[in-house]
């Protein structure tokens, strides 16, 4: 019923020939990180997969030593508590569904790994909700607990407006306005989905080069051939 449809923006990064922005992936993490991981997962994710994307490996092992996951059984068959590795999934918000719909008034936040390809017109629906708060319109009926979006099926989503102008602070001093913040996470969130794309475009690129040059042997060996025939 009452859902507009998100406007489509030029992203850079989805062009045959244009790679993913570091940079801005290096943001979106950021971002991903200080806002979105409180509530939602990205559960395709290891640290490992960050190294030579957005950061050194010295500095994804930082990052990951910070947090502490759950490992075991050991000897005594008991769980244990360490700092995450490399090769541990970032965290997870909670410990189960039952506790991430309890937090939230019922409403499970979704692991955003995939969102940008789950959703129809990903990255500019993710954009658009996380950039399209308003105040309800005049007579609409909703849920106290529910927040009005219009690029939300149904108008009433359950996550509260995630971002706010300096919500963050880029190191590379980028202005972190809603609209940045939420073109950043975007390119993050596009990442997670498809890691390997840029590799993916790059093979692309070579095996429709031999092919394109196989065609055009293939058609001249065919006249040669058939030359003195005709
Ligand atoms: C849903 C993105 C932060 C709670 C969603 C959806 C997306 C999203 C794409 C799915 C909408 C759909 O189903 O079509 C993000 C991003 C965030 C962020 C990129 C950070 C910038 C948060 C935070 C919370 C939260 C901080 C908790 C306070 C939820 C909940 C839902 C949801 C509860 C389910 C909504 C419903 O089904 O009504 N989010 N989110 N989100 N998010 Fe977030």
């Amino acid at each position: 019923d009452d859902c507009v449809h998100p406007v489509s923006y030029p992203w850079r990064h989805t062009g045959l020939f244009s790679s993913f922005d570091c940079a801005a992936v290096r943001r979106g993490l950021q971002v991903y990180r200080e806002v979105c991981a409180t509530c939602h997962s990205v559960d395709r994710i290891r640290w490992r997969e960050l190294v030579g994307v957005t950061h050194t490996k010295d500095e994804v092992t930082e990052m990951a030593k910070e947090v502490e996951v759950l490992d075991g059984p050991n000897d005594e068959g008991e769980m244990f508590e360490r700092p995450a590795k490399l090769f541990d999934k970032l965290p997870q918000p909670y410990a189960n569904k039952e506790a991430g719909r309890a937090a939230n008034g019922g409403a499970y936040p979704p692991d955003l790994s995939l969102m940008v390809k789950a959703r129809h017109s990903g990255h500019d629906y993710v954009f658009a909700l996380l950039t399209g708060y308003v105040d309800k319109p005049a007579g609409k009926e909703m849920m106290s607990t529910l927040y009005y979006n219009p690029y939300f099926p149904g108008g009433a989503i359950s996550m509260p407006p995630p971002l706010n102008d300096g919500g963050v602070e880029y190191e590379d001093g980028t202005e972190a306005t809603i609209s940045q913040q939420a073109r950043d996470v975007v390119q993050f969130l596009h990442w997670t989905a498809e890691p390997e794309l840029d590799e993916r475009k790059k093979s692309a690129g070579k095996y429709l080069s031999v092919l394109a040059f196989v065609c055009v042997a293939t058609g001249l060996w065919k006249r040669w051939k058939w030359g003195p025939l005709k």
